[in-house]
């Protein structure tokens, strides 16, 4: 039998989606925190809330390398839009991943983590194309997706997957100033988030691949609190639950051999 996959959500309402479609879930405490060990499409996933923030991220990862074996970690959750044209309802697949709030400088160079000599941990490239083409398959059709009321009341029109460097911060990034400072910092910087960054350096450190999907809930600006939880509800938890479906749908099942990851 071949070790699980680990889906880490950011947000209750996107683990519970996950949740009611696992059959035979069974939950184990460690950490203080609910890991749900049980099969999705067939295949052995733990999931789990990771929490918001570095901290919290870094702490699920570990206790998901440590003691339930994981053998890839995916995130889902919401980010914040930076990059022009990365807009609410676009889905964002990280390639890379920074923290936009590490500055050892002068010590080390800006984003650097101090002893490891690198800023930007890249996601496995075969779990970020596979998730790019479920996402395209999933949004090409968002009315089905999450209804046209939701379409209208978010402003949705034509989602989009957008593949590149998402950055994370112990911040939730809420005025316009800031998400301009942080596009002039780091241009090519497509979404900004709490988690995915944090989580990417530990599954470095063990060696482990990890891949991060977001959906943009705002563009990080002024208008960023607006109507945050009722977006999850009605359009993230719903996006993450087709998402993460689709690709464990698409996985071999165990015993099965594919180039696919
Ligand atoms: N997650 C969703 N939107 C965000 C934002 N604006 N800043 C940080 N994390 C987020």
């Amino acid at each position: 039998m071949s070790a699980p996959v680990a889906i880490v959500a950011a947000m209750h309402e996107e683990l519970s989606a996950l949740l009611a479609q696992m059959p035979d879930e069974q939950r184990v405490r460690a950490a203080g925190r609910d890991f749900w060990i049980g099969h999705l499409h067939g295949q052995p996933v733990v999931a789990v809330l990771s929490r918001i923030g570095k901290v919290a991220a870094a702490v699920t990862a570990t206790v998901l390398l440590e003691r339930f074996g994981v053998r890839a970690i995916v995130f889902t959750g919401v980010a914040g839009g930076l990059a022009p044209g990365v807009n609410v309802g676009d889905v964002v697949v990280a390639s890379e991943l920074l923290q936009h709030d590490l500055d050892a400088s002068p010590i080390f160079p800006k984003y650097e983590v101090p002893l490891m000599g690198m800023a930007r941990f890249t996601a496995d490239a075969a779990i970020a194309d596979a998730l790019s083409v479920v996402a395209t398959q999933v949004l090409s059709d968002p009315a089905a997706l999450i209804g046209r009321q939701a379409l209208d009341e978010f402003g949705i029109e034509a989602p989009r997957v957008h593949r590149g460097l998402l950055v994370s911060g112990d911040r939730f990034v809420s005025t316009t100033a800031e998400s301009e400072a942080l596009r002039r910092d780091l241009p090519d910087a497509l979404a900004v988030e709490m988690e995915g960054a944090a989580m990417a350096q530990v599954c470095h450190d063990y060696g482990v691949p990890f891949a991060a999907m977001r959906t943009i809930s705002d563009r990080a600006d002024d208008a960023a609190h607006g109507d945050f939880a009722r977006f999850v509800v009605e359009v993230a938890s719903r996006y993450s639950l087709a998402l993460v479906s689709a690709w464990l749908a698409a996985l071999p099942l165990s015993g099965e051999t594919s180039a696919a990851t």
